[in-house]
């Protein structure tokens, strides 16, 4: 049977929990004051009388009387036990839940004091990390040339400073001497990421000759770094790897920063790059912050509406910055409130904010955030462009594809306004739109079925590239496929590595290359299936199908990890990798 879980374990867990941070995923809270609020998820009501305090760490609802800490919170509203509340707190930071055997209970817990010990060593060799880069920045060889670099950047000491920009030496291993010496801290440099092992098993500085830009959470303690390049070798930046203490989804480069600027935060601008991030900040812009991937995670948006009502996202004007947009408004779209705003910006080709910023100087900047597109804008603006608006056709594809959209935004005036403007668009009553929801569920499945009889995902996309091997230059940079387990891949992958050998080849010579082969007489089947993609469309479809691949593997994967832990212990790569998919499907 299992044993206890140590108390310090537990009491570790409830204190680097914030509260509003876990009730916020689950209930959404407003600000009221000093505390947060929301109607009370325990029992029904119309005005909000659940009160949720940072301070205290503690809910109350006035209605009801519910009331208690995370882990009471995660029983009532999760409906778990004890253990399994603990497991998902636990889960929440990848960490495995250790169990006093109960003829042993003083060596469980003097082993789990060695791992918490370890957790605060994370943090504070980072510290001590950043800070000797920082000072490497002063009193290395190569100080001149890093700071004629960042001064040519337009950028002064006190900037630099504010993020801690600093300067890793041109050396295989100076942080691995210098940090790298006694207990365990080598493994605990490569488990932060700041030292690699290559496949010889030798140990390195992963940073070398680089600019440094520390990562900080949201408490302000060094968690990652991102590190460029002073000339153009690539690549241009290496960041930290996903570790014990950083996750690239749920932090945002320079969100501490700004938190430290502005007392009170009135909006946020999302942007991609971390000199972006840096550059704004020197022309008087401390509210911009960079998500650490390309599309803004739900919990990014979530961390950002705690502390501003509105957020700009600021993009490349390409189609890679309005996809990554398109991506993000299909995230925010569950947690917009009234009151709360997403508006989106789109730069000039060529320019990011660091250029926009530095030509157009602070107020011009900010003349331009101030016209950026709300939320509605952007997506009918976007979904009008995919639909011939003079068919009835049209118009029916505009009901399909703003109706699952529409529906996911919370019940309030924004909902309601976003129905009336899709009403408008295809000639409708709003009242009519919501019978139209009402049967959307429907439709859906209906839709799901056509698509299944247009064949597997994987004979589409074998189908596209067959027809028009050239496609495969548009999806340079996917993970290879043949891992991926579902029927058809493995030929994929193949007939991808064919066309990438021998870039110019045609469709009736990849064709050719089968030819008595088992799987030539199912190729020559969808070299001469019809399909209706236009010329212009082929690429964004085909990458689409190939986005639909990796996403039901991952789904599947997601499943048989679930499955797992239901029925047996995961590994702890496996957890991570278990709670990485969770998050992406969050
Ligand atoms: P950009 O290529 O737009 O660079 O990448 P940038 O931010 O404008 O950088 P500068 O101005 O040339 O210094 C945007 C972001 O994408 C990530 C980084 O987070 C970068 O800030 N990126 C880019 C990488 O992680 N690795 C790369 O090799 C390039
Ligand atoms: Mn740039």
């Amino acid at each position: 049977m299992a044993g206890l879980i140590p108390q310090n374990f537990i009491d570790d867990l409830i204190s680097r929990t914030d509260i509003v941070d876990l009730i916020d995923g689950r209930v959404k809270l407003k600000k009221a004051g000093k505390s947060y609020v929301a109607c009370c998820p325990f029992h029904g009501e119309k005005s909000p009388s659940f009160h949720v305090s940072q301070d205290k760490q503690f809910y109350h609802c006035f209605g009801c009387g519910a009331s208690g800490n995370v882990s009471s919170f995660l029983m009532e509203y999760d409906r778990l036990d004890f253990p399994d509340a603990v497991d998902e707190l636990a889960g929440i930071y990848n960490l495995d839940v250790p169990r006093e055997d109960s003829g042993n209970e003083k060596k469980s817990a003097q082993q789990y004091s060695i791992d918490k010990q370890k957790k605060l060593d994370y943090y504070e060799l980072m510290a001590q990390v950043e800070q000797y880069y920082r000072q490497q920045l002063q009193s290395n060889k190569n100080s001149k040339d890093v700071i004629d670099y960042l001064k040519n950047r337009g950028l002064s000491g006190e900037i630099a400073k504010r993020f801690g920009i600093g300067y890793a030496p041109d050396d295989w291993q100076e942080v691995k001497d210098k940090f790298g010496k006694g207990f365990q801290h080598e493994n605990q440099l490569l488990e932060t990421g700041v030292l690699i092992k290559n496949e010889k098993g030798r140990v390195y500085d992963r940073f070398r000759n680089r600019v440094m830009f520390p990562i900080r959470d949201r408490r302000g303690r060094v968690i990652g770094f991102g590190g460029r390049v002073l000339d153009d070798t690539t690549p241009k930046y290496l960041n930290s790897p996903e570790t014990p203490i950083f996750h690239k989804g749920s932090e945002l480069y320079g969100f501490f920063e700004a938190k430290q600027a502005n007392r009170d935060l009135k909006r946020l601008l999302v942007v991609e790059g971390y000199m972006d991030v840096v550059a704004l900040a020197q022309n008087g812009i401390s509210w911009a912050v960079a998500s650490l991937g390309t599309a803004t995670t739900t919990e990014q948006i979530q961390l950002m509406f705690r502390n501003a009502n509105e957020i700009i996202c600021c993009y490349d004007g390409d189609r890679a910055g309005r996809e990554a947009a398109w991506r993000t408004l299909q995230n925010s779209l569950p947690h917009l409130q009234d009151g709360r705003q997403i508006k989106f910006m789109f730069l000039p080709d060529g320019e990011d904010p660091d250029s926009m910023v530095r030509t157009l100087g602070e107020q011009k900047f900010i003349e331009l955030v101030e016209q950026a597109k709300p939320l509605s804008q952007f997506l009918f603006e976007n979904l009008l462009s995919q639909v011939e608006m003079d068919s009835e056709d049209g118009r029916s594809t505009l009901a399909k594809l703003a109706l699952p959209l529409v529906s996911s935004i919370a019940d309030g005036v924004f909902q309601q306004m976003m129905k009336e403007k899709l009403a408008k668009y295809l000639g409708l009553e709003a009242d009519s739109l919501n019978r139209f929801i009402q049967q959307d569920k429907p439709t859906q499945a209906k839709q799901k079925r056509k698509e299944a009889k247009r064949g597997s995902i994987v004979r589409q996309a074998i189908g596209l590239l067959i027809q028009h091997p050239s496609l495969v230059k548009a999806i340079s940079d996917i993970p290879e496929l043949s891992q991926i387990k579902i029927k058809g891949t493995g030929l994929l992958q193949t007939l991808i590595n064919q066309v990438r050998q021998q870039p110019e080849i045609t469709s009736p010579q990849l064709l050719e290359r089968w030819r008595g082969t088992p799987e030539y007489p199912s190729l020559l089947k969808m070299a001469a299936w019809e399909h209706d993609v236009e010329n212009d469309n082929l690429e964004p479809q085909f990458i689409d199908t190939i986005i639909e691949i990796i996403n039901k593997h991952l789904e599947l994967r997601l499943e048989q990890l679930a499955h797992k832990s239901r029925v047996d212990k995961l590994t702890s790569e496996e957890r991570q990798e278990y709670a990485q998919l969770i998050q992406n499907e969050r």
